[in-house]
């Protein structure tokens, strides 16, 4: 919609006057914080004049209601809240976007499906209180991709760290790097999301070293923390808020299903109030997710793509009783999708995504995916009687 220069102009100044009688005059705000001003006001986009004053990284200064700024409304644009220079970047901030978009609002992907977890987790981050969220289940049922996509819907910033072992202090909380012949202090993405009120997605936390990821603990109890090299004190903006997603519940993998993963300090887990459960999707939801992406890939085969949820709900259940050792998960069948996008022929996609299992799961996942569906054409050289034989799960 294209608005015209008194229209914006007016938009623009119901927002200023929003923001300073919230923030105070020309203060320094976080992107966050502007953006839910202009949603409260009803605007889908905030006018382009707001932005004008950026301060720094994800920081903006509010322009004064009688400063120049206003009268020079900006036509109204979805805003980039990063647009630093490569070099610039690395001096600014060390931020793992992995997953994400520059932009650190993700964004909205129309292939999600709501299921589970999601309206608790968009509630506790729509409140922007600091509450931070432990989500567990096993791999591939959407842990992460809910978290980005609650963070898309509700427009919230959000820094993603991916833990392994070797995840330090450093890395987190920042360290001295040498830059043009001098050492200087960067500030590490646990600070950074301190500093912008955004989300700090702990993606895996369970990988993490339990002793090098103690740095955390007074940050998960909402408190400041001090950066002993610096001597600064970062004291968390509104709307900062953590969220730890994983495979374990921190106690370990008995089964050794999920190697590498550690014990994790109690109080460490202690810290995060609630804990989410997360499912695999139920088969009415997931024929939902694969369906849409069958149409996204322009391969629409509803009959395979609901076969294949049936196929991976028997695995699922299979599995839980005891029966077999494998699972398909969510993002096996996504992957078996875009196999038959690129072989269009059933039985290969599903070859091509099983054979990183064991002869014996193979054999039988393919067995059964062959009684679900009638009109799969199996070639008599990759089907050997023999593997067949050896195993043997309940259906
Ligand atoms: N709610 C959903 N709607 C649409 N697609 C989904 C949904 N949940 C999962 N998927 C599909 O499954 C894939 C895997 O999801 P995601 O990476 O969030 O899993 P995860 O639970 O974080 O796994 P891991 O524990 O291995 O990190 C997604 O990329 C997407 O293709
Ligand atoms: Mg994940």
């Amino acid at each position: 919609m294209k608005l015209n220069k008194a229209v914006l102009a007016e938009r623009t100044q119901k927002l200023v006057e929003l923001l300073s009688g919230r923030h105070g005059e020309s203060a320094t705000i976080p992107a966050h914080l502007i953006h839910a001003a202009g949603k409260e006001l009803g605007y889908e986009n905030c006018p382009g004049a707001i932005w004008k004053g950026k301060a720094g990284y994800g920081m903006y200064t509010i322009p004064s209601s009688s400063g120049e700024t206003l009268s020079a409304a900006s036509p109204e644009a979805p805003v980039a809240i990063v647009a630093l220079e490569p070099n610039k970047l690395v001096a600014d901030l060390n931020i793992t976007t992995n997953g994400f978009s520059e932009n650190l609002i993700p964004e909205k992907d129309p292939l999600f499906v709501p299921f589970g977890n999601f309206s608790s987790l968009k509630k506790i981050l729509g409140t922007e209180m600091f509450y931070p969220t432990f989500i567990t289940g096993m791999s591939g049922n959407g842990k992460t991709f809910s978290v980005e996509q609650a963070c898309a819907q509700l427009k919230r910033e959000v820094i993603r760290i991916n833990f392994t072992i070797e995840t330090d202090e450093d890395d987190l909380i920042g360290g001295f790097r040498l830059v043009e012949g001098e050492t200087r202090f960067f500030k590490g993405p646990v600070i950074k999301a301190m500093e912008m009120g955004a989300v700090l997605l702990l993606d895996e936390i369970d990988l993490g070293n339990p002793a090098k990821i103690m740095c955390l603990q007074s940050i998960l109890e909402g408190k400041g923390y001090f950066i002993k090299k610096t001597g600064e004190y970062i004291k968390p903006v509104a709307g900062f808020t953590v969220v730890a997603t994983a495979n374990t519940k921190g106690k370990g993998s008995d089964d050794g299903r999920f190697i590498g993963t550690n014990v994790l300090n109690e109080a460490f887990l202690e810290r995060f109030p609630v804990t989410c459960e997360q499912e695999y999707p139920t088969v009415a939801i997931e024929k939902r997710i694969l369906n849409a992406v069958f149409e996204d890939l322009g391969t629409k085969d509803q009959d395979f793509s609901e076969k294949l949820v049936d196929w991976a709900d028997i695995i699922r259940k299979t599995f839980y009783d005891g029966g077999i050792d494998e699972v398909i998960s969510t993002r096996r069948l996504v992957h078996i999708a875009k196999a038959y996008k690129i072989f269009d022929d059933r039985m290969r996609a599903i070859d091509m995504c099983i054979n990183r299992f064991d002869e014996d799961t193979k054999t039988s996942f393919r067995d059964l995916y062959t009684k679900l569906d009638a009109d799969v054409e199996v070639a008599e050289e990759d089907f050997t009687v023999d593997s067949v034989d050896k195993a043997e799960p309940a259906w």
